[in-house]
């Protein structure tokens, strides 16, 4: 069993992933055709249930990705006493009334990097919180510097020690706060404390990605009152209660569909990627059309048309609306196959090509320095062992493995299955030679 699952195994949910764990085996140079229809945002999800908490009663949420890092979720906030019940595939019913512990110091926590949303949450609710340190994937350092500044802003103590955040308040107390770096992390954990504080809160210089507007229209339907999402100026008028009581339909997965669509260029493919908000592709659109590939928008699927050649571009990562990060590392694969050399630097974490070694083993020509990886076109992959170093280089690998020359063998695929629902399947339906094996010793004994 893997490491990274040994301490889960106490639920039935989190015992049916340690089962379809494994390897994938994929053997490329297969176009992909067809469509795919994408599942509910995985980072708005990781907001959204810990935004529950907040709520007097139940909620039903839809749209919920079934991804390993919801079933972490779900599993810690069944241990803080709430009842998660699956109403059917992708629509589940949240009762917090029985939640009475502001401590959430289970083990798992530290896996998972979302799980720092139940400060914001747990202190919004009980004006106080211990949380384990979060974790996630390794892209050098991941500071919470800006959560605590807010936190402390709103008039909440913040201790760090023994690998716990622990927060207090008499009463929070809305202010402004001036955000030093955007972070998605951080604009979404002050909302959440500041959504039921006394007075106005305002975030300025606010991250603006789609999961921000999403989990704002859902703390707004619940009685809330939060102005701005979606600009860099967010200003929350706190209320007294939340209610529960009501369903919300979580938006679909930009950068799911974004990692559809590289795929699609990738493999020379056709392919209509289907439940989106094409709005929120737009930077993705425009480098795809840059590199001379056909994109045909319509209300809510784009259509993803590879020509043989693609051209060269230069892509730098950006908070959002700018190039994401998550499609950095699809990217850098697909440039492979351009015509002549690309650049990409990347925006918004200081360390996120390590997997690029991995692509070096299937023949890719790509030097990093620093912040950018210049990547030379026009090479030849050749299927390999290779390992998936975190979520986004995971489904990188798969992109690289379905336009290799040959069999390519992706492991420690747990990191592509906290994020990406069925992704083999949905890439086999589309015509990819791609199928998942048992590890033996990913086996329960
Ligand atoms: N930063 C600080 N101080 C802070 C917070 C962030 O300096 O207090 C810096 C970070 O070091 C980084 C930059 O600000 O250089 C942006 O970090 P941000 O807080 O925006 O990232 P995050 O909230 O930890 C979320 C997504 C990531 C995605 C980033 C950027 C979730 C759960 N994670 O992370 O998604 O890369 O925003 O868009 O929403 C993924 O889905 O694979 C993933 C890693």
């Amino acid at each position: 069993m893997p490491e990274y699952l040994q301490i889960y195994i106490f639920t039935k949910e989190l015992e049916r992933w340690c089962f379809i764990l494994g390897k994938l085996i994929i053997h490329g140079q297969k176009r992909l055709k067809g469509e795919v229809t994408v599942s509910g945002a995985k980072n708005a999800a990781v907001a959204i249930l810990p935004a529950t908490i907040l709520s007097e009663g139940s909620c039903v949420i839809e749209n919920v990705p079934d991804i390993l890092d919801i079933a972490i979720l779900k599993d810690i906030m069944t241990n803080l006493g709430a009842k998660i019940e699956n109403i059917n595939g992708s629509t589940i019913k949240v009762d917090v009334s029985d939640i009475n512990s502001y401590v959430a110091t289970d083990s798992q926590i530290s896996k998972l990097r979302a799980s720092y949303y139940l400060m914001g949450a747990l202190l919004g609710k009980f004006k106080k919180a211990v949380v384990t340190f979060p974790g996630g994937c390794d892209f050098g350092v991941r500071p919470i510097d800006q959560h605590i500044k807010g936190f402390e802003a709103l008039g909440a103590k913040v201790d760090i020690e023994h690998g716990k955040v622990i927060l207090s308040a008499n009463k929070l107390v809305g202010a402004p706060i001036y955000l030093d770096v955007v972070s998605v992390g951080a604009t979404i954990n002050i909302m959440l404390a500041a959504v039921k504080a006394e007075g106005i809160t305002t975030i300025e210089n606010a991250a603006k990605e789609p999961h921000i507007v999403d989990l704002a229209n859902f703390l707004n339907a619940m009685g809330a009152d939060i102005k701005g999402a979606g600009t860099d100026v967010i200003k929350i008028r706190g209320v007294k209660e939340l209610k529960g009581g009501h369903s919300y339909m979580i938006i679909p997965d930009q950068i799911e569909a974004g990692t559809f669509m590289i795929a699609a260029v990738a493999t020379r493919g056709d392919v209509l990627v289907k439940n989106i908000i094409p709005k929120h592709m737009e930077s993705l659109t425009a480098k795809l059309q840059e590199m001379n590939v056909k994109v045909e928008e319509f209300d809510d699927s784009i259509r993803v048309i590879s020509r043989d050649k693609i051209q060269k571009v230069n892509i730098k990562t950006l908070p959002y609306p700018g190039f994401p990060t998550d499609l950095q590392p699809p990217s850098t694969v697909l440039l492979c196959r351009a015509d002549g050399t690309s650049t990409i630097t990347e925006g918004v974490w200081d360390n996120r090509f390590q997997y690029v070694d991995e692509l070096k083993r299937m023949g890719a020509k790509i030097k990093v320095e620093g912040r950018m990886a210049v990547i030379e076109g026009s090479t030849r992959l050749s299927g390999a062992p290779i390992r998936a170093t975190d979520l986004r280089a995971g489904a990188a690998m798969v992109i690289a493995g379905m336009m290799a020359h040959g069999e390519t063998v992706v492991s420690n695929i747990e990191c592509i299955d906290r994020g990406y629902e069925r992704l083999e399947e949905k890439l086999r339906n589309l015509g990819a030679d791609i199928r998942r094996v048992a590890d033996e010793e990913d086996k329960i004994s």
